[in-house]
């Protein structure tokens, strides 16, 4: 597995993707304290190349400028539409399905608004699938916050998360489940806002 998960702050995840062929590593989501994420890349002597935060919210970005500081050269990755609503500048944005390497790693963008407008989704070499805020064990992202949208949410499980295949492991933003992460095919079948049939049963949902 080339995703280390990682608990930051309260209930937060924050993740290292990382290829130790290359030495290569992306955080996603810093925030909180970062120091066990620092200390997990230092560990293994990996090359800090990206930061990717799959959406703008601060308790998925806040420790990005501590980290960039630390390691100049590192890029900034985000959507756009998330990215502008950032206090510090993105080096890059990415669009629906876009690819990046990560060493030998290779990295598909999805973009999942629903919970923000701009929120994306990371399909790691076909075999995980971190989902931010978008998709939780057992539940998806808040809809009622700025820029969310419980019907774009409806749309995003069902055309965007819903296709994918079900071996992927999910690897969400918080640690709001009975498990810290699960495969998409578990999920499909037990988690209530994958199941709901229409825009009606979705909005029934506890
Ligand atoms: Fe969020």
């Amino acid at each position: 597995m080339v995703v280390e998960q990682l608990k930051v702050g309260f209930d937060n995840f924050s993740y290292v993707i990382y290829c130790l062929k290359k030495n290569e590593a992306a955080i996603v989501d810093p925030s909180y304290d970062s120091s066990k994420v620092l200390n997990f890349i230092s560990s293994k002597d990996l090359i800090l190349k990206y930061i990717i935060l799959t959406h703008y919210h601060s308790d998925h970005t806040s420790d990005t400028l501590r980290i960039k500081k630390l390691h100049p050269s590192i890029k900034i990755v985000s959507s756009k539409c998330d990215g502008e609503k950032l206090v510090f500048n993105v080096d890059f944005y990415v669009s629906d399905y876009d690819e990046l390497k990560v060493g030998d790693v290779n990295l598909k963008f999805i973009l999942t608004p629903g919970h923000t407008k701009g929120g994306i989704c990371i399909i790691v070499d076909n075999e995980a699938i971190l989902t931010g805020d978008t998709l939780f064990i057992g539940d998806c992202g808040r809809t009622d916050l700025p820029g969310g949208s419980f019907k774009q949410m409806f749309k995003t499980l069902q055309e965007k998360i819903k296709p994918l295949p079900d071996n992927l492991i999910v690897f969400p933003g918080h640690d709001y489940g009975n498990k810290p992460f699960d495969i998409l095919g578990n999920q499909k079948r037990t988690n209530k806002t994958l199941l709901a049939r229409n825009l009606e049963e979705f909005s029934k949902i506890p």
